[in-house]
């Protein structure tokens, strides 16, 4: 790994956090077997993955034949980490996944559109201040000296997972090669009915009205806040910050961005994403 910063080295043109993986092993996902019942939860970091997982595993638990496990992360562990130390390969189906890796990192397996994933996008604004006081938090990434250098940071993709432009539109482009659904966290926030509905057709999950009311419930803020399973404050400080549940709101990037910052993102979606047609949601 080619080292960044104290915290963050490079691999493969991607920037993994220091001590969470290995190239080695990054190396056998290209050999890692993929099965048609696999389900695969990908984000860029603070785009709503901890929300996601919760409902996910809500709609699996509720339709029966999932494995229990003590909580989310172990339910649905990172692919590309190395510290739960289990071979995946014993894991009874169906196995749930999550991700922050880029489409040429992960398993070609998936190619075959069989597995399911799903893709949530946030609005590259909130998702930088998100992004930020996560980092500020957590023992694990390097503490920003300011907004603004973070800022600077996010844009020139020296982050955990590298660009937010590029993980967009690597995944975007590359739809027509997966089984993926995309979804945005803007509209879970703006009806998760309706958002909590679509993943369970795309999963093929035959869920009562009632049922999904219930995986609703489960994952509003005020809900996933206070269950100790999916809220992330069962990981040790020192591994990384408390503070997964912080908001949950859209527009909060207003209290933070100058009108000259905002005015930069708006110009650089349009030169880097301006020809895919994408939607944003700002407030
Ligand atoms: P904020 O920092 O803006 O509050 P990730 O899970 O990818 O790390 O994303 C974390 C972001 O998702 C945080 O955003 C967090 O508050 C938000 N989030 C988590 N659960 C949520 C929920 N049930 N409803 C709305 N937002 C949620």
């Amino acid at each position: 790994m080619e080292k960044i910063t104290d915290h963050l080295h490079r691999y493969k043109n991607y920037n993994f956090a220091v001590g969470f993986t290995t190239p080695e092993y990054i190396d056998s996902l290209q050999s890692f077997e993929i099965r048609d019942s696999d389900v695969l939860l990908v984000t860029y970091p603070k785009s709503g993955t901890i929300w996601t997982q919760q409902i996910i595993i809500s709609i699996c638990e509720l339709d029966g034949g999932l494995n229990k496990y003590p909580n989310n992360l172990e339910q649905m562990p990172w692919l590309e980490y190395t510290e739960a130390g289990e071979d995946y390969a014993l894991r009874p189906s169906p196995r749930l996944f999550s991700s922050h890796l880029t489409p040429a990192l992960m398993p070609p397996g998936l190619k075959d559109k069989r597995a399911k994933i799903i893709y949530v996008m946030r609005n590259p604004k909130d998702n930088m201040v998100s992004y930020y006081h996560f980092s500020g938090n957590s023992g694990v990434l390097d503490t920003p000296t300011s907004f603004e250098d973070f800022f600077e940071r996010y844009l020139m993709g020296n982050v955990g997972a590298s660009s937010w432009f590029d993980h967009i539109r690597e995944w975007h482009s590359k739809s027509d090669q997966y089984n993926i659904l995309f979804l945005t966290y803007e509209d879970m926030v703006l009806d998760l009915k309706v958002a909590v509905t679509k993943i369970c057709n795309f999963l093929g999950r035959n869920l009562s009205e009632a049922a999904i009311e219930q995986v609703v419930e489960k994952a509003t803020f005020r809900n996933m806040k206070k269950d100790l399973k999916a809220n992330y404050e069962f990981l040790p400080q020192e591994k990384v910050t408390k503070d997964f549940m912080r908001k949950g709101k859209i527009g909060d990037w207003k209290n933070t961005f100058t009108a000259a910052q905002s005015h930069r993102v708006d110009r650089l979606l349009d030169e880097r994403l301006g020809d895919m047609s994408l939607k944003f949601i700002w407030e």
